[in-house]
């Protein structure tokens, strides 16, 4: 599908990819600033891969202070040409259960007050408006699809992804709203991460596992307890199905 480098960008629950036969790891300086830590190189099952932790590799940074700029600029400087996003989500709508995975075919953006773009100032060469029609990059989505048919992982193959600022979870209002606007997803990291990965032109894709039903939408209210073990279920699956999507990626 691509010569460049694949790159993985691992959410709440996957912050260290177990299977990676690490080769070395490399820290980044970026215009925009640092990186959520080095980037990770390494073999997975044969292919080079490039792991990098969204919210750093101890989880402490929220979803409102990662510099979502610095990573994708470092990924896209390594080389990076595809990006496999992983990201622990909330579900609103009836498919959308604890433990399953979603590959998202919108979304909508709610959050405010992040560094949103890399077309600011002189950047990049004046006022540029990227097409985002279509946010997710369809070949990377139906390689993530057809791997979950083969395993028969039962993924959901589209849905609208709502990002919202967070770090506080919703109020079952605004989970009603958000489904109301045709959001069946909802989660704290999808933008600007997937916009500015349009920006720089990379093929991107988001395989979200649900971790909770969004507020609401269960008689009782959100604990950790419950996202800790959802996630595992989840990510479990997310696991089993990396390799096979990474394989699609290398020789479609
Ligand atoms: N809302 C927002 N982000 C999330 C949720 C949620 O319910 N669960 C996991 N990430």
């Amino acid at each position: 599908m691509s010569d460049g480098r694949l790159a993985i960008i691992g959410g709440t629950g996957l912050t260290r990819l177990k299977d990676l036969e690490i080769t070395h790891r490399q820290v980044m300086h970026t215009p925009y600033g640092e990186p959520s830590g080095p980037l990770t190189f390494g073999q997975y099952h044969g292919h080079e891969v490039i792991f990098l932790p969204r919210h750093g590799a101890q989880h402490t940074i929220p979803p409102h202070q990662v510099n979502y700029r610095a990573n994708i600029w470092a990924l896209r400087d390594a080389g990076v040409e595809t990006v496999l996003a992983i990201a622990a989500v909330g579900g609103i709508t009836e498919q959308m259960a604890p433990g399953v995975i979603a590959v998202p075919d919108q979304i909508i953006d709610y959050t405010w007050s992040r560094f949103h773009t890399f077309f600011e100032g002189d950047d990049m060469g004046g006022v540029t408006h990227v097409d985002m029609t279509f946010p997710y990059h369809e070949d990377l989505r139906q390689a993530l699809i057809q791997a979950s048919r083969e395993l028969e992982l039962g993924a959901v193959e589209q849905g609208t992804y709502a990002a919202t600022q967070g770090p506080r979870l919703e109020t079952a209002a605004e989970i009603d709203r958000l489904e109301r606007d045709g959001c069946d997803l909802v989660g704290m990291t999808g933008m600007p991460e997937t916009a500015l990965a349009r920006e720089l032109d990379l093929r991107y894709a988001c395989c979200a596992v649900v971790a909770n039903w969004a507020a609401g939408r269960s008689d009782g209210i959100i604990t950790m307890e419950e996202i800790g073990r959802n996630l595992e279920t989840g990510m479990a699956r997310v696991k089993q199905l990396l390799p096979m999507v990474i394989e699609r990626c290398r020789v479609s």
